[in-house]
């Protein structure tokens, strides 16, 4: 069990051993409480039986009616605001200023097939080539125009990652656009990043596919704006999913955001994605200390699905009284104290993995 501890200046990484090989995974639900407040983010990947709202075959193209050419009366935006706001931060580059190439502008259209410069592993799959669907998903055998999103686990039989499946249509408002990057600055920004999210892997990154919604809307040619971003990044043997979120509208339609495979082999769903109401949130959620950022490991390799991550948040006083070693044995015991309480077996042992201070 890995475990990030979100401090407000700083950043622990900290492995926990257990010393009972049955005891792998954590209550799920814990209460937020001080001083290190415990928050499960991983559900164990068991098999979980199917949902009713799946359709039967996913991923043919749905085949309920949609009247395409019922676009509402285009009044006069009273938000109209004067200068565009910029892309967040955790942004790749992206648009025609990153060279993209740009997806046509079609309701559930979507890129042809793109031969990718290197394979992309995708949990235990080689893959050369992808599909960049305007619904907000990627996908790599075929194109997907289905906009209805069906509930992961789908066990379907294609492999997806969705930054955000539901149905956009960026005929009027938005762009969709992708590129890919062999070398250059993009491949440093993402070296740095998954070896800041896995500090015990040596990662240095050869290849990145970056795709992004940029304020697209919701069908049908709402004023609404949704910017999103999937980042796809190897090194031929691992590779990683980043999700980045900017502005996210609520949604009055089904949506979903996370990954599904062949089978459902593996899967995840970013909580919270699934209820249009409160998408919003994805701005504002990280499984890393980046909010608005979610990141996975996808090679399907050993160490995918090892571990359980488990997010803590403290007040401590300083950076310096961590680095005493005697301090920091204090602090890894009463963090322990806390997760026994919250159910971990009490024989679990704390570890140090990597300390990093964030802020000044
Ligand atoms: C992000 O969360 C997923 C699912 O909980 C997990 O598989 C993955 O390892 C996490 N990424 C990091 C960098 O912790
Ligand atoms: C997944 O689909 C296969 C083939 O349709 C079926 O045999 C299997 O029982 C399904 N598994 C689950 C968990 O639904
Ligand atoms: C960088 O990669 C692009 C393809 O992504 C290629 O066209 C270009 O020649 C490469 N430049 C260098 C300096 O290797
Ligand atoms: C998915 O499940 C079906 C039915 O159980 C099986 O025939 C097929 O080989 C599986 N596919 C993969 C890639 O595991
Ligand atoms: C997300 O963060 C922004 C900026 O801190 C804040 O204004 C907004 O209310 C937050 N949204 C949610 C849903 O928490």
């Amino acid at each position: 069990m890995r475990l990030f501890l979100v401090l407000p200046h700083l950043l622990l990484f900290l492995s926990v051993f257990s010393l009972t090989r049955t005891q792998t995974s954590a209550p799920s639900t814990y209460a937020a409480t001080t001083p290190a407040a415990v928050t499960q983010t991983t559900a164990p990947p068991t098999p979980t039986p199917p949902q009713t709202k799946a359709p039967t075959t996913p991923l043919t193209t749905t085949t309920s009616p949609k009247t395409p050419t019922i676009t509402p009366p285009r009044t006069t935006v009273t938000t109209s605001p004067t200068s565009p706001l910029p892309a967040p931060q955790i942004f790749y580059p992206f648009g025609s200023a990153a060279g993209d190439s740009i997806n046509p502008a079609a309701d559930d259209g979507g890129s042809s097939v793109i031969p990718l410069l290197s394979p992309f592993l995708y949990f235990g799959r080689t893959y050369q080539q992808i599909y960049v669907n305007n619904n907000g998903d990627l996908t790599f055998s075929q194109n997907l125009e289905q906009y209805v999103p069906y509930v992961f686990p789908g066990n379907g039989s294609q492999d997806i990652i969705a930054g955000l499946w539901t149905d956009l249509d960026n005929r009027e408002r938005g762009v969709v656009s992708y590129n890919q990057y062999t070398n250059g600055s993009v491949l440093t920004r993402a070296t740095q990043d998954i070896n800041n999210y896995f500090p015990y892997l040596t990662f240095t990154a050869s290849w990145v596919f970056v795709a992004t919604w940029d304020k697209v809307a919701y069908y049908p040619v709402t004023d609404t704006k949704t910017s999103f971003q999937m980042v796809l990044i190897s090194d031929s043997s691992n590779s990683f999913v980043l999700m980045n979120y900017g502005d996210i509208a609520v949604a009055g339609q089904q949506v979903e955001a996370g990954y599904d495979t062949i089978n459902s082999t593996n899967y995840f769903v970013i909580p919270g994605s699934n209820n249009g109401i409160s998408i919003s949130n994805l701005q504002n959620s990280s499984n890393v200390s980046d909010p608005g950022r979610w990141v996975f490991r996808v090679d399907g390799g050993p160490e995918t699905n090892r571990e359980n991550v488990v997010g803590l948040q403290a007040d401590l006083v300083s950076f310096l009284d961590l680095t005493e070693s005697a301090n920091m044995q204090i602090v890894l015991q009463q963090i322990k104290q806390e997760l026994v309480k919250k159910g971990l077996p009490s024989n679990i042992n704390l570890e140090l993995r990597k300390i990093k201070k964030i802020n000044p």
